[in-house]
């Protein structure tokens, strides 16, 4: 398996709540490594720009203004199979299909507050990792 990075976002929810600091524990405890780190505050060009993909879709709106509420913790996240490793860490995007121990499954409210947010294929945590991170981030 080849060494890869993905991108973190924890989302307002879980900073509002005070989950942090026990996410990014799961995260270390499963093997990933956390190469770079950054809490700040969203703005809506941001959080549009980012979810691009998604601009078509019904709940964007909503998407935009949960994600520009409270301040989020955006990481790159290494280690073997990174991308996939993330996504079984932070478990099923609905936190009601989460599997137990998974991030959703401990901390996340509903498919729209679910505490994460994990690149979905190597290409797309290239291009969001840059969306956040200057190369000399990334040393
Ligand atoms: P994320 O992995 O960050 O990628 C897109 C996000 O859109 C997703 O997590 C959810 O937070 C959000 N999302 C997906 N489906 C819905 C939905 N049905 N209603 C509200 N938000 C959603």
């Amino acid at each position: 398996m080849a060494i890869e990075r993905t991108l973190s976002i924890i989302k307002p929810d879980a900073t509002e709540n005070d989950n942090v600091g026990g996410i990014l524990q799961l995260i270390e405890k499963s093997g990933l490594r956390i190469v770079a780190m950054r809490r700040m505050h969203l703005t809506k060009a941001q959080a549009g720009g980012f979810y691009e993909v998604h601009k078509e879709r019904p709940f964007f709106g909503e998407l935009v203004d949960f994600m520009t509420r409270s301040p989020v913790v955006v990481s790159v996240l290494e280690g073997e199979d990174a991308v996939a490793k993330y996504r079984e860490v932070m478990g099923a995007t609905d936190p009601k299909k989460a599997a137990d121990g998974t991030i959703r499954k401990l901390f996340a409210k509903d498919i729209g507050e679910n505490s994460v947010h994990g690149s979905d294929s190597l290409e797309n945590a290239k291009r969001e990792i840059a969306f956040f991170f200057a190369e000399a981030d990334l040393l």
